[in-house]
């Protein structure tokens, strides 16, 4: 085998991956979308909808949600191809091994880590806060100290003239969900899907209520004007920026699309489904239909309940709780902060599962320590490696203040997404006879705008997060030319 960064996994080896799969394929259809719905709806949409809306987009919110749909419809139907072609556990790094070659695989794996570890991360400490607000709700209130990382914890201690603070501050809700959900990781796949099946029929139920009530409060004047003249809007940080209009919609596109993340985690879970080749073309696509749908819906009423001008202070934190509020249905806060609650175990569930997976594949083919690819003979789940990635989601979540860096989750999946859309355009070139279960209709036009759009939205994020994000690939590189390069099975 040559000894190039670009060489290619050959398809053959994809096969005998299939074929040694040692994992437990109990998947079915349904199980598959859940998984894709339990990670798509979370925090997202219960909070971002607000900034998009005052910041961005104003009730023109719902055309940022299809926006941002449309770049991830690209993605879903590329991954699909994909996924029914080679249902292995990599996703997109696997992709990108058969196509791209190992250099732009790793890069991918790599990035992968930004949206699954770190965004579980993240998930990790709003799940805290959605915890202490649903305490709230019973009138208990945990001591600061034991819901900050130690950085928040002194701020909060000076913000709030605390004259003598705690010594050390950590987040204790954060750690600990973090456990419950590596341990149902660690029990097996069926037990992990039947937990987010459950809390799956939860959210939905929530959102469908936020759309069937809300609707009864829509102000209609407030969609008036749908798209408002563009204008400078002052943000939090004191930074002038131009809101509003078409420009407003796609920069509504990027601060809403971590509310889509999640539903290309169905195809890391290949490797355990009954049927992967029709399956999960299936589920990805439906989970992801089903959530812009009712993404859609919520947008439209929450910017009819609530006029997003007057979408701040509070409003900003838990904008779809207060416009319940905000016209005279305090129950409904109840209902919806225990939705988000409960709902975030799923996203950290599903993210959790997924990067597991996706260590594994990277694994196997040699590129990461065989220590992530060990299965456990009774539960069948990589177990060293999901305790390990537990380990770390849960000290990084409950001792930094990551919270604020999810747009570095959107960075790494929108990358992931691009390069899934290039990926699958190379190999329709290089091999079009092959058996491809799932095709992507259009795939000329669907591929370069899949390209274009994620590679867009990504240009939009925050610009501290594209900087980390960077920095995070160049990190990764360094750990490729020292330790991956010469490890790889295609050294062999
Ligand atoms: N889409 C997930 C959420 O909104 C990550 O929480």
């Amino acid at each position: 085998m040559s000894n190039s960064i670009w060489r290619k996994k050959p398809m053959s080896a994809y096969e005998a991956d299939i074929k040694n799969n040692k994992l437990n394929k109990v998947l079915g259809k349904w199980s598959l979308t859940a998984i894709g719905i339990g990670g798509i709806i979370g925090g997202g949409i219960f909070v971002l909808t607000g900034t998009a809306a005052h910041y961005h987009a104003g009730p023109a919110l719902a055309l940022s949600f299809v926006v941002a749909g449309i770049g991830c419809v690209f993605a879903a139907l590329c991954y699909s191809e994909f996924a029914s072609m080679l249902p292995v556990e990599g996703s997109a790094y696997a992709y990108a091994y058969g196509t791209m070659g190992e250099i732009f695989a790793w890069i991918i794996g790599w990035g992968l880590i930004l949206e699954y570890a770190m965004g579980a991360m993240t998930v990790a400490v709003s799940w805290s806060g959605y915890f202490n607000k649903l305490l709230h709700l019973f009138g208990i209130t945990m001591p600061y100290y034991l819901t900050n990382d130690p950085f928040s914890g002194a701020q909060y201690a000076i913000d709030n003239n605390i004259t003598e603070p705690a010594a050390f501050s950590f987040n204790l809700p954060a750690f600990l969900i973090t456990w419950l959900v590596t341990w149902i990781l660690v029990k097996g796949v069926k037990e992990a899907a039947n937990t987010n099946n459950l809390i799956v029929i939860l959210k939905l139920s929530a959102i469908l209520f936020v759309i069937i009530v809300g609707v009864f409060f829509v102000n209609v004047d407030n969609w008036h004007p749908f798209i408002p003249e563009p204008e400078m809007v002052k943000h939090a940080d004191g930074k002038m920026q131009e809101a509003y209009g078409i420009k407003g919609i796609l920069s509504g596109a990027a601060a809403i699309f971590f509310a889509y993340i999640g539903f290309d985690v169905v195809s890391t879970s290949a490797g355990e489904a009954i049927n992967p080749k029709k399956d999960i073309p299936f589920a990805i696509i439906a989970s992801l239909a089903i959530c812009t749908l009712l993404y859609i819906l919520v947008s439209l009423v929450l910017t009819g309940m609530l006029n997003y001008k007057d979408i701040t202070g509070d409003a900003l934190k838990a904008p779809v709780a207060y416009a319940f509020d905000q016209v005279g249905q305090p129950w409904a806060v109840f209902i919806i902060t225990t939705a988000a609650t409960v709902g975030l175990v799923s996203v950290m569930l599903v993210m959790m599962l997924g990067q597991t997976r996706v260590f594994l594949g990277m694994a196997k083919d040699g590129l990461l320590p065989d220590f992530f690819s060990k299965i456990h003979p009774t539960f069948q789940t990589p177990w060293k490696s999901t305790l390990l990635v537990g380990l770390v989601v849960s000290l990084v979540a409950s001792f930094t203040p990551i919270g604020v860096l999810s747009d570095m989750t959107s960075f790494g999946t929108l990358f992931a997404f691009a390069m899934v859309c290039l990926a699958v355009l190379i190999l329709r070139q290089r091999e079009p006879n092959r058996e491809r279960p799932f095709k992507t209709p259009l795939l000329m036009l669907v591929a370069p705008l899949g390209i274009i759009t994620n590679v867009a939205l990504m240009s939009l994020l925050d610009s501290k997060a594209q900087l980390f994000a960077f920095v995070w690939m160049g990190i990764g590189l360094v750990v490729y030319f020292i330790y991956s390069k010469s490890k790889s099975n295609l050294n062999e």
